[in-house]
């Protein structure tokens, strides 16, 4: 490979950032030349992109957010768009793509990989979801779970002064991963997650026992994917039920998203950027570098994609439940 390409896509991630720089100065000690894609895959169409230097990643490893800023492209889904997107990294001469996003990043770029061979492909998981095959941890993970335990812990101080119930709703359509590892550290006395359902009979059940238990505040943590619906059509119910507490919501939201990286996320994505182009430069393609046991390893796209599954652990959430009582 001579010239490589890189791009974010996808939601942010906290993390992006040293990836991207990792990219760039690791790509460029190898003598490549180095192009940097701006908003993922619709840039990519748009023919929106520009050269890199080790100087244009200056000073952004505490940045949160992604310098090559990011998007979700519908066009890129089509044939059509895939082949704009081929033409364009012809037309520049690029023979080298990485790619930082989530499950969403990898099915385009398998895709668009199997069509056009000619283009390496490689993947780094950027996500604060924590929910891709062949990775212990992606990207954003820990700094949103950080982030998420900073205003809990807030949210357990009111919530002590006045005797309150708080259902906190946090990130994760299709993953509970932040709502496990918060609740842990902010001792939630419960967990609703899209990877098990709570019925919402036990929930209340176990918030009564709680609260004749003499807790003075209680704190349930829901995922946004909980197949009970939302935080607030959870609190009515429970509302109606519980008397002794009074219910109030609070919805995280996109404050999850941003920040400046933790540690663990800078030297993540340092890794996972030098891994990346490692293995491009290797001759690999079509994979993505993971970090699983303190290694660097690479799985197949196809592998990481077909293996894709939410498992719950199951170890950690006996743990919650038993430390919570
Ligand atoms: O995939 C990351 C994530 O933050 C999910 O946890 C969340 O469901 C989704 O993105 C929100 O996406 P958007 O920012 O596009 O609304």
């Amino acid at each position: 490979i001579s010239k490589l390409a890189v791009l974010t896509s996808g939601g942010d991630a906290p993390g992006m950032n040293p990836c991207i720089r990792s990219v760039v100065r690791t790509a460029i000690y190898n003598k490549l030349q180095v192009v940097g894609i701006r908003r993922g895959y619709q840039g990519l169409i748009e023919d929106d992109m520009y050269d890199m230097e080790a100087r244009s990643v200056s000073n952004i490893l505490n940045l949160g957010g992604t310098i090559l800023k990011t998007a979700r492209c519908l066009p890129f889904r089509s044939d059509e768009g895939m082949e704009i997107a081929y033409q364009n990294l012809k037309k520049h001469g690029i023979d080298a793509l990485v790619v930082i996003g989530g499950d969403g990043t990898f099915t385009g770029a398998l895709r668009f990989s199997k069509k056009f061979p000619d283009i390496a492909v490689m993947g780094v998981p950027g996500t604060i979801d924590n929910d891709l095959y062949g990775s212990t941890y992606t990207l954003g993970f820990d700094t949103a779970t950080n982030t998420v335990i900073e205003a809990i812990d807030k949210i357990r101080d009111t919530a002590d002064a006045h005797d309150r119930l708080f259902f906190v709703e946090v990130m994760g359509r299709d993953s509970g991963a932040i709502a496990l590892r918060a609740g842990i550290s902010c001792g939630a006395e419960a967990i609703l997650l899209p990877e098990k359902a709570t019925a919402i009979e036990d929930l209340i059940k176990n918030l009564k026992t709680g609260s004749s238990n003499k807790k003075s505040s209680s704190i349930v943590i829901v995922a946004e994917g909980d197949k009970n619906g939302g935080a607030y059509d959870i609190a009515k119910k429970v509302q109606k039920e519980v008397k002794s507490y009074d219910v109030k919501v609070t919805i995280l939201g996109h404050l999850q998203r941003g920040g400046s990286p933790s540690a663990f996320d800078r030297i993540l994505g340092s890794r996972l950027g030098f891994a990346a182009v490692n293995a491009l430069l290797s001759g690999k393609s079509q994979m993505m570098v993971g970090l699983e046991a303190n290694h660097i390893k690479i799985t197949g796209l196809e592998e990481a994609l077909n293996q894709h599954e939410f498992k719950l652990e199951e170890d950690l959430m006996q743990m919650a439940e038993i430390l919570s009582i």
